[in-house]
């Protein structure tokens, strides 16, 4: 590409966009990255510089870019039809993928409501489970319980459900209350407590808190295993198994958020399988079209879709829609997806390259100044630097210490995006080993360099 376009389209994207999470003031002071292609695990931008997706374009990626047979189903399905309703009618697309999708999911889940992004794949889920209530004789079932520091999106009820001060501090006025309570690992990283003795206070944490909500939670709202945007904070299975009994005997529904952990992410298909739990409603988005397109599910059990069947009149429908649910095109592509985990047998095969990743961290990663914690699941990595380790003792907010290792990745060819000062890893499922090695020694000494330079 000529000098000259590069420069207008660094010029039109400073006159014209309005990035997402982005303080624009710095950005155009800045000279951004801009991306024309892609090609297996790199993107490639307008000067023909190429850089491992490290964080698979926003945690979505799987098979790499440009996979064939994903081209393919897109192509194939374009020349068919773009698009048509769900309001009314049906498409091929779009049934073919729900019949695989409650192929693959944890049994029990038998009805797929499709939306485009994972915000929406929640606020279904808790729409669906306030009507249930209601529909139920139950109205009084209106709170949700979350974790501190959940995500589960940027719309009203999504950002009610996984507050953040940072992200959603001026959505405040308008979100509804929810109940929070403290994973494990706030209990071991913050308050100092053994792996085992964090356990059990969060455990008993959700119990006091059940207790006394008992007849008023509506569901317990989940990210299974790894609570991503909190800086991949993991909890063993058995606080996964724990706090889904509690919130059962209690009555209440569960919902579990995969948007980030589904989809092989973290060694399995789907998180919730390292606990062998079933949810009432599963929210999936993210990796569902390999990382192509915009598309997003929710899954229930039957006892759930039961509970809006009536007579017209009786207004049990759940009235909720958005006028690209169910995309012929990107369900299209998310079906070839699906049958790309088969035919690859990627969740079979990608065992060794987790083992590879786990080893590199603790050679490259763990070892360097200033690191914390490393927490690994599967193919998602949080890497939480600390000014004084030994005493807990973060950094301050403004010397943004994970965007500066962001920045120094980028010189070795490696893009990532941190969670304030966690350094996040999180390539596409196809990654090789030779790319695994790279990614991790550019991270580690990407973190070196920086450190170093802000002691
Ligand atoms: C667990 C989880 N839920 C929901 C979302 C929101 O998804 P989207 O950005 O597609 O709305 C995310 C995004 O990172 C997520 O990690």
């Amino acid at each position: 590409m000529s000098e000259s376009h590069d420069l207008r389209l660094v010029e039109n994207d400073h006159r014209y966009l309005w990035h997402p999470f982005t303080q624009m003031r710095a950005w155009l002071n800045d000279r951004p990255i801009i991306i024309e292609r892609g090609e297996g695990n790199y993107l490639i931008d307008v000067h023909g510089q190429r850089f491992l997706d490290g964080v698979s374009s926003l945690w979505c990626n799987v098979h790499g870019h440009r996979k064939p047979e994903l081209d393919q189903a897109l192509i194939d399905q374009a020349k068919r039809i773009a698009h048509s309703t769900m309001l009314g009618l049906s498409n091929v697309p779009a049934i073919e993928l729900g019949r695989q999708l409650i192929a693959v999911v944890p049994t029990g889940l038998k009805r797929v409501f499709y939306s485009d992004s994972g915000a929406e794949a929640v606020e279904v889920a808790l729409r669906m489970a306030v009507q249930y209530w209601q529909l139920n004789g139950a109205a009084e079932r209106k709170l949700f319980l979350t974790l501190t520091e959940s995500y589960h999106g940027d719309t009203v009820g999504a950002a009610s459900l996984g507050y953040s001060e940072v992200f959603h501090r001026y959505a405040r006025p308008v979100l509804f209350p929810v109940l929070k309570t403290d994973p494990p690992l706030v209990f071991r990283l913050y308050r100092g407590l053994t792996a085992q003795d964090a356990l059990a206070a969060a455990l008993e944490a959700a119990r006091a808190l059940i207790e006394r909500h008992r007849e008023e939670i509506a569901a317990l709202v989940i990210e299974p295993i790894v609570q991503g945007a909190a800086g991949m904070w993991t909890h063993p299975p058995e606080y996964l198994r724990q706090i889904v009994r509690l919130a059962r005997e209690a009555g209440a529904l569960v919902i579990f958020d995969e948007v980030a952990t589904g989809f092989g992410r973290t060694g399995k298909m789907f998180a919730c399988e390292h606990a062998q739990v079933t949810p009432d409603l599963l929210c999936l988005g993210k990796g569902i079209t390999g990382g192509y397109l915009p598309l997003a599910a929710t899954l229930a059990t039957e006892r759930i879709f039961n509970a809006f069947l009536g007579e017209p009149a009786e207004f049990r429908a759940f009235y909720y829609g958005h006028t690209y649910t169910g995309n012929p095109l990107a369900a299209a592509v998310a079906a070839a997806n699906l049958k790309l985990f088969g035919d690859e047998a990627i969740i079979e095969r990608i065992a060794p390259r987790i083992a590879l990743l786990s080893r590199a961290l603790d050679e490259e990663v763990a070892t360097a100044p200033h690191v914390a914690d490393v927490r690994q699941c599967g193919l998602m990595v949080g890497v939480e630097l600390m000014r004084d380790v030994a005493r807990g003792e973060r950094y301050d907010i403004y010397r943004q210490m994970g965007t500066k290792v962001a920045r120094a990745a980028r010189n070795a060819g490696v893009l990532i995006r941190p969670l304030g000062d966690v350094v996040v890893l999180m390539p596409p499922l196809s990654i090789n080993e030779a790319e695994i090695r790279h990614l991790v020694s550019a991270a580690g000494e990407a973190i070196r360099q920086v450190v170093a330079h802000d002691d």
